[in-house]
């Protein structure tokens, strides 16, 4: 998604900026720009691709100025070529923005129609022509901005600089975030505390509604009804964390490797492992904690990778806690007008946590007066803020835009409230919740044993490069993570992949089976082995090549001979689908690399989706 960065500085800020650009890469992006003002002229260089292409542009023709602003675009009106990147320019006006302006056919009719003339496609022009429109109708600068943010629709974050004033920039936020950075005697502004890491971690960000004036020493907020309101400032966790790959080819590889650490993190938040308990840590309203027994239902809400991880979860909560689970994603979800239960939690689950369908969802909720939950990997976003209990994972920042730690994190938060739910409940006792909290304190010995199968995969990864089409197929949780597999290899290698419940396949998908058609089949040893294995010998039976991820007991059960095998160690059921999760990554993963796909920002994808 579209990445915002601007500084008010004191020293030339054109490389600053790009450097706070790279850090928000992760995004994903098309194209980018930067704009400056220096002795009241407005400049700016554009690039269509990578940052390195911007980064050229600004070798060659460098740009002076100690203000500055930048942007890195995920086309969403427009192709993605040079015209369309922002900054936009009117006259003495800069904008960039990320988001959807809704109404801008209107305003750009209107604005065409005051003989204003457009040089690119984008929604976002609109907004640098009524600045500039608010200008000549005699408003001062920051007037004049905040007039044109009053007329936008939509889902948008700006930032609008003048050739007039090199101490001033004007941000908006509606819907996508703003992180506002405080340094010494310079200001700065980015779509996340990542971008301003390098800067400062002392971290404003606006509220839904805000608009705010920057300037070098000083910063003043407004809430929608243009009263001044002060925002906290805050000490940002995540923009201690650099963000580099290591010793690591790509950065997702680096974050699959970080599973094992990252894992443990997180389930030590939610588990005491000294007493065998689970000890659930709310970091939401404390004095209003979290009663399952209070519960009549749960209703997840989530999109992509999270999403599916709320699917599996549905498992353990209605197997561990008997609790019923709805689980929707939330693009559905927010339309549906679901009727919801009067004691229903809603929980939503989000590696960003800005991710604008579920917080529409999660809006829908709060309107309904249901009592809300989030499992977030950042801290600071909008969801964790906007709910009553907040679950964090720790996985620490996901640059990868395929969701690989932040899965496992999330399952392992959800796993743990499963079983608290269950203990809250009454359906697990003592001893079943020692057992469990035992499994779940394996989960990062044992994937961290799964690491070392990378090279195995890897083989078998090369085995479905350039294939067309690959089906994933498991029962009960491996369900999910079929669907997640098929996920991964859909976004990172562009080969068509779909998951089937094994069971279902004899009921229309097996009609696809023929011996071009690689079948990955998650399937550990457990209860309904026997019934998956029946439904991989349907497909054996029919020419379909597959590959079996399951453990030693299973792979002696069904002979190396019907299938590439990658076995597993033997470990308890409830862990299974966390720890099966890293081949499926791997497997994705290397199938792209051999393809030389980019897996880092897969074509067309952004990381944090903040448009609908
Ligand atoms: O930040 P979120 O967890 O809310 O993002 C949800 C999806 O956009 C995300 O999981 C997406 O599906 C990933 N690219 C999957 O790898």
């Amino acid at each position: 998604m579209c990445g915002i960065v601007g500084i008010v500085g004191t020293r030339p800020v054109a490389p600053l900026i790009v450097d706070a650009l790279k850090r928000l890469e992760y995004r994903g992006y098309d194209s980018a720009g930067v704009a400056t003002v220096e002795q009241g002229v407005l400049d700016r260089r554009r690039a269509e691709g990578k940052l390195v292409n911007l980064q050229e542009r600004l070798d060659s023709s460098p740009l002076s100025g100690t203000i500055g602003i930048g942007h890195t675009r995920w086309a969403t009106h427009g192709a993605p070529i040079e015209v369309n990147a922002h900054p936009h320019f009117s006259s003495g006006v800069a904008v960039v923005h990320n988001g959807i302006i809704e109404n801008f056919r209107e305003l750009r009719k209107n604005l065409e129609a005051d003989g204003f003339e457009f040089s690119s496609q984008t929604d976002t022009e609109v907004v640098a022509h009524l600045v500039e429109k608010g200008l000549r109708d005699g408003l001062s600068p920051e007037d004049a901005a905040h007039q044109a943010i009053q007329q936008l629709r939509g889902a948008f974050a700006l930032a609008v600089m003048f050739d007039s004033d090199d101490n001033l920039i004007v941000a908006a936020r509606s819907g996508p975030p703003l992180a506002i950075g405080h340094g010494e005697g310079e200001m700065y502004l980015g779509s996340d505390a990542v971008a301003l890491a390098p800067f400062t971690n002392r971290i404003t960000y606006l509220e839904d509604g805000d608009w705010a004036i920057i300037r070098r020493n000083d910063l003043a907020i407004f809430d929608t009804s243009g009263q001044t309101v002060s925002r906290q400032q805050q000490t940002s966790v995540g923009s201690a964390l650099m963000v580099d790959k290591g010793n690591h080819r790509h950065f997702m590889i680096k974050e699959i490797y970080e599973q094992p650490e990252v894992i443990g993190h997180t389930l030590a938040n939610y588990v005491d492992f000294n007493a065998e308990k689970i000890a659930l840590r709310d970091m939401g309203d404390t004095q209003n904690p979290l009663e399952f027994s209070k519960l009549d239902r749960l209703n997840i809400t989530a999109c992509g990778t999270a999403y599916l991880a709320g699917y599996l979860s549905k498992y353990w909560f209605e197997r561990y806690a008997r609790l019923p689970v709805d689980i929707d994603v939330a693009s559905e979800f927010r339309y549906r007008e679901v009727p919801l239960s009067e004691n229903g939690l809603s929980l939503f689950i989000s590696q960003s946590g800005e991710t604008a369908d579920t917080l529409a969802g999660l809006k829908y909720c709060e309107e309904s007066g249901q009592r809300l939950a989030a499992i977030v990997n950042v801290r600071e976003s909008t969801i964790a803020r906007s709910s009553h209990n907040v679950f964090p994972t720790l996985a620490g920042p996901e640059i990868g835009v395929a969701s690989t730690k932040a899965f496992t994190c999330q399952l392992s938060v959800l796993a743990s409230l499963a079983i608290g739910a269950g203990v809250q409940r009454g359906h697990i006792d003592e001893a079943q919740e020692k057992e469990l909290v035992r499994a779940l304190a394996e989960t990062p010995r044992y994937a961290n044993e799964v690491l070392k199968l990378e090279d195995e995969i890897k083989e078998l990864a090369h085995s479905l490069a350039n294939k067309e089409h690959v089906l994933y197929l498991g029962r009960d949780t491996n369900y999910p993570l079929a669907m997640e597999g098929a996920l991964k290899l859909k976004e990172l290698s562009y080969i068509h992949a779909e998951a089937y419940a094994a069971g279902e396949l004899k009921h229309g998908p097996i009609a696809l089976v023929d011996e071009e058609m690689p079948i990955v089949v998650i399937a550990p040893h457990d209860r309904i082995f026997e019934k998956t294995v029946s439904n991989m010998q349907e497909v054996a039976a029919r020419g379909g090549n597959i590959i079996l991820i399951t453990d030693p007991k299973g792979a002696a059960e069904v002979g190396m001979d019907e299938a590439k095998v990658i076995v597993m160690p033997e470990m308890p059921e409830i862990i299974t689908p966390i720890v099966y999760s890293l081949p499926i990554q791997m497997l994705a993963y290397h199938t792209a690399v051999h393809m030389g796909t980019d897996v880092d920002q897969p074509r067309n994808l952004a990381k944090s989706v903040t448009v609908e």
